[in-house]
């Protein structure tokens, strides 16, 4: 009698589990959506000085100088995106967008940056970063918020940290390491 009350609840138990898997597939299905899950290592060649240079400090406060923090520079960049670390690694695209040291006490930035990638599989996609670095951390974590083309309902985050500084303040160089979760490329509009 104990055997059967067992193989009866295992049996409901089953049954159970695969109309839950089989709602879930249904309701993904009925939505249209499918998901991917892509992971990225790229390096940020964040020029800020020498002939070539594409970050541009734009505006500052009358703290900026007098605080630790360099509270309320604002600068906008447009860098060259990499496969590799050194300046002539496989070329991907560019990181535009606009950042402020918007921290009163730390070096923190706020980021409002977007990948746009100009070469390889993701060529014509954009991603979109949105959030804090806080430069003093050695591995920051900053969200993704958004993206276009294969990046489409995009949503991840960015693990970055300090690669290598330049002591002439030409070329420093930041390591991007991506995961992001997108629709599949074969959800058509
Ligand atoms: C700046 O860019 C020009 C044109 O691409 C190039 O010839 C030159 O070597 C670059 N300068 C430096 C310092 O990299």
């Amino acid at each position: 009698m104990e055997k059967l009350i067992t193989v009866v609840v295992v049996l409901m138990l089953g049954a159970f589990l695969m109309n839950s898997y089989a709602d879930a597939q249904r309701l993904n299905s009925c939505l249209g959506k499918k998901e991917r899950v892509t992971r990225l290592q790229l390096y940020l060649q964040d020029l800020v000085g020498g002939e070539n240079r594409t970050v541009w400090h734009v505006a500052q406060s009358d703290l900026t100088d007098v605080l630790p923090s360099a509270f309320g520079r604002v600068a906008v960049l447009d860098n060259l995106v990499t496969t590799g670390p050194e300046f002539e690694s496989q070329q991907v695209g560019r990181m535009q967008g606009l950042i402020a040291l918007a921290d009163l006490h730390e070096k923190a930035l706020a980021m409002l940056l977007n990948i746009v990638f100009t070469e390889g599989e993701f060529k014509g996609s954009t991603l979109s970063i949105l959030g804090r670095n806080p430069l003093f951390d050695k591995v920051r974590e900053v969200p993704i918020v958004g993206g276009t083309g294969a990046f489409r309902m995009a949503r991840g985050y960015v693990i970055t940290k300090t690669y290598s500084k330049d002591e002439t303040r030409i070329r420093d160089v930041y390591e991007y390491n991506i995961v992001v979760f997108h629709m599949d490329d074969d959800v058509t509009i």
